[in-house]
């Protein structure tokens, strides 16, 4: 059986790359990730940059709903050719025998989803087919589970139900165990939901699977093989090797990494907080209102860690005091815009290097994750913005750009969050 799904995989992913081995097989706990846009996945598309730039902003929207820090939904960018919103994705063989679903990742999010067979409106062709799994129980409206999902109620037939956006886009699901394997591990009556109804276009096709702290997310139902511990190294979209990885469990965790205290806001149990205490640009740490940056349990406000969102979003003082002294610091040129961005520069300048400043931990960005170069124009941007300021946005977002070749560890039980640098191209 293992085969045959390789062969189709393998035939798959043929048709999109010549000489890497995509197929590559994942060790014990250690999941290989790939890019979204890599050659490696079937996602790929020639998406343009700027269609990129709206999505983030889609995404940064949505985060500051799930922070509380707005109360509309949240705005849709606009439907033209958007590629899925979380840029990662990892391999997930879901049932008895295993289906095999190539899963986007997202760290901000506790639930998982997989579109089903029978679907209404999901965009991928590849859908999982519960009636195919021995192992597949459909959860009852009575199931512990149930509570814990988003808007749940009881269908028709007494199963349990629930609706969710996402982005700007809307599921209909509902809950479901199976076996779930990640590499060589086995996780049995894995809960997750089967949609049976999607809408809109930022839904990342073959499912996601929620790394977040709540109680239904991948980390908490796996309590006893990974003891909330996991860490990943996001590959640059470019890099040709696609070494990414998921590790999860507290083994082979690095050992000599920086860290910082992680902080939990019951409010908001999903997210990863950390407590961002200042910003260096070259030697000078610039004057930031420390309201910009404080974590506030009751507001949502302070700085988390996402998987999924592109680049790093801070809040207006904060990027105005960091910005405006990143421009004082290069020499004769004058900063333009581009897109979402506005500290662009043509030709060869010398870039100041930033430094994050968290409670215990500086981390200094390499120029990699520092500016993002533009194919047209000869431009290159400082690679993070300002929040929208048209929702009142008190949320940090340290973006996937900012965290493309280091080592994020999440370590739940000793309250950390560490980085060390580290090559996943
Ligand atoms: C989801 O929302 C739709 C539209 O409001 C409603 O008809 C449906 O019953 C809901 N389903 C669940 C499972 O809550
Ligand atoms: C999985 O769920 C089934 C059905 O409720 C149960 O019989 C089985 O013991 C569970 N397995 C584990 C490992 O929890
Ligand atoms: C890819 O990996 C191989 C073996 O690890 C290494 O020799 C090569 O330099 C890598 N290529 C790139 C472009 O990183
Ligand atoms: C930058 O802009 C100022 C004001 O417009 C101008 O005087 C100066 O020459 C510009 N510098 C460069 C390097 O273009
Ligand atoms: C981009 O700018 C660099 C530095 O000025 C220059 O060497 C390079 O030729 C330029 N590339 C293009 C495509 O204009
Ligand atoms: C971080 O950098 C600041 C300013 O340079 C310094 O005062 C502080 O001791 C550093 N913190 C750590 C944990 O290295």
């Amino acid at each position: 059986m293992r085969s045959h799904l390789l062969i189709l995989l393998i035939s798959l992913l043929i048709l999109k790359s010549e000489s890497i081995n995509c197929n590559e097989k994942s060790h014990s706990s250690d999941l290989r990730v790939f890019h979204i846009n890599s050659q490696c996945s079937p996602f790929k598309t020639s998406v343009s940059w700027a269609d990129t730039l709206l999505q983030d902003k889609a995404r940064f929207l949505y985060l500051s709903s799930l922070a509380g820090v707005t109360k509309s939904s949240v705005p849709i960018a606009s439907g033209r050719g958007i590629v899925q919103s979380p840029t990662y994705i990892v391999r997930a063989n879901i049932g008895t025998p295993a289906q095999a679903m190539l899963v986007a990742l997202d760290t901000s999010n506790d639930a998982a989803w997989i579109p089903c067979s029978g679907c209404v409106g999901c965009s991928s062709s590849v859908l999982f087919d519960p009636s195919k799994s021995s192992s597949s129980r459909t959860l009852q409206c009575e199931a512990p589970q149930c509570k814990q999902a988003p808007n749940p109620s009881c269908t028709v037939s007494k199963s349990c139900g629930f609706n969710m956006t996402y982005g700007g886009s809307a599921i209909e699901a509902y809950l479901t165990q199976d076996t779930l394997t990640l590499a060589t591990d086995v996780i049995p009556n894995y809960t997750f939901g089967c949609i049976n109804k999607a809408s809109g276009t930022s839904l990342p096709a073959q499912g996601l699977m929620g790394l977040g702290r709540g109680p239904l997310s991948l980390i908490s139902q796996s309590q006893n093989l990974y003891q909330s511990t996991f860490s990943y190294c996001l590959p640059n979209s470019k890099s040709s090797n696609f070494s990414g990885s998921l590790r999860l469990g507290p083994k082979n965790q690095p050992i000599r990494i920086k860290t910082t205290p992680l902080l939990k806001n019951p409010r908001r149990s999903s997210l990863y907080y950390v407590n961002l205490v200042g910003i260096r640009v070259g030697n000078k740490i610039v004057d930031i209102p420390t309201s910009a940056l404080a974590f506030d349990p009751a507001t949502g406000a302070g700085t988390i860690f996402d998987s999924g969102t592109v680049y790093t979003r801070l809040v207006e003082p904060a990027y105005v005091a960091m910005r405006n002294e990143f421009r004082r610091r290069v020499k004769n040129a004058n900063a333009t815009s581009l897109g979402g961005f506005d500290t662009c520069y043509s030709g060869s300048v010398v870039f100041p290097s930033v430094t994050f400043m968290f409670a215990g931990m500086n981390v200094t960005l390499p120029p990699d994750n520092l500016l993002i170069h533009s194919s047209a124009g000869n431009l290159s941007c400082l690679a993070m913005a300002a929040a929208p300021t048209n929702v009142n946005s008190v949320l940090n977002v340290i973006a996937s750009m900012q965290q493309q070749n280091h080592r994020v560890l999440i370590d739940v039980p000793n309250s950390r969050l560490g980085i060390s640098r580290e090559t996943c191209t």
